[in-house]
């Protein structure tokens, strides 16, 4: 089979906040070869974009607005650093609880995986279920509430932001509530995926645990 037609192999990871599954995603991404998307990171960026325009995330209408008028200008490529600020990650939840906005974001990812030469890893919260449920390998990644916290509050300081504890773990569970129907849909065991739960693992173990669930299918 020459290389054009080498069937192109989609790793879908899904998981919670702070579960690891970003991290792991980039590096199978970066082993492998694949090409990566953090689909997040669209949420982020229309989050970023509400943000900026001082939209009320709870005014659907002009929330869906901005994202028709991102969509028209999104590629893979951007600037990381803006979305990674916590007000952008908790606008960013509460925008992906909007259908249409979903909606509009779905056809992005679906084409980035088609159009992977050798290969795509994307991870999120429906990748798996909604965006590529054909894919090859669907990976779970998860943590408890208080590891992923615990994680959360150490990326912060380590950026200089002082939170407090308890109210990173508020944060992190009023996360998991707003994403339980997507992470729930995970739980159906008729589908085809594997849960790594990465609460007492380093990130190699991770890694390694992976990899060997890659290699053995
Ligand atoms: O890991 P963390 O939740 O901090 O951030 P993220 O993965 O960058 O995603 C930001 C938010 O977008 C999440 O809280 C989800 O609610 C939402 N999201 C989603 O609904 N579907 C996806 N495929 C990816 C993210």
């Amino acid at each position: 089979m020459d290389k054009e037609n080498t069937p192109k192999i989609i790793i879908a990871i899904d998981g919670p906040a702070a579960s690891g599954k970003g991290s792991l995603a980039k590096k199978l991404a970066a082993m492998l070869e694949y090409d990566f998307l953090d689909t997040g990171a669209l949420y982020r960026r229309v989050a970023l974009k509400v943000l900026e325009q001082n939209i009320d995330p709870a005014n659907k209408d002009a929330v869906i607005a901005a994202t028709r008028a991102l969509i028209t200008e999104l590629s893979a490529e951007y600037d990381d650093s803006a979305l990674r600020n916590d007000n952008v990650g908790s606008t960013a939840s509460k925008i992906a609880q909007i259908q249409a906005v979903r909606d509009i974001l779905v056809e992005f990812q679906r084409d980035f995986a088609k159009n992977a030469k050798k290969g795509a890893v994307l991870d999120g919260r429906d990748i798996g279920t909604v965006i590529c449920p054909d894919a090859d390998i669907k990976l779970f990644v998860t943590a408890s509430v208080e590891k992923r916290a615990e994680r959360r509050y150490l990326e912060l300081q380590s950026r200089g932001i002082n939170a407090k504890k308890p109210s990173v773990l508020a944060e992190m569970q009023e996360r998991d509530d707003r994403d339980k129907a997507r992470l729930d849909a995970h739980l159906n065991p008729d589908h085809d995926k594997y849960l790594i739960d990465t609460s007492g693992l380093t990130p190699q173990a991770v890694l390694d645990e992976a990899l060997k669930i890659i290699n053995s299918r």
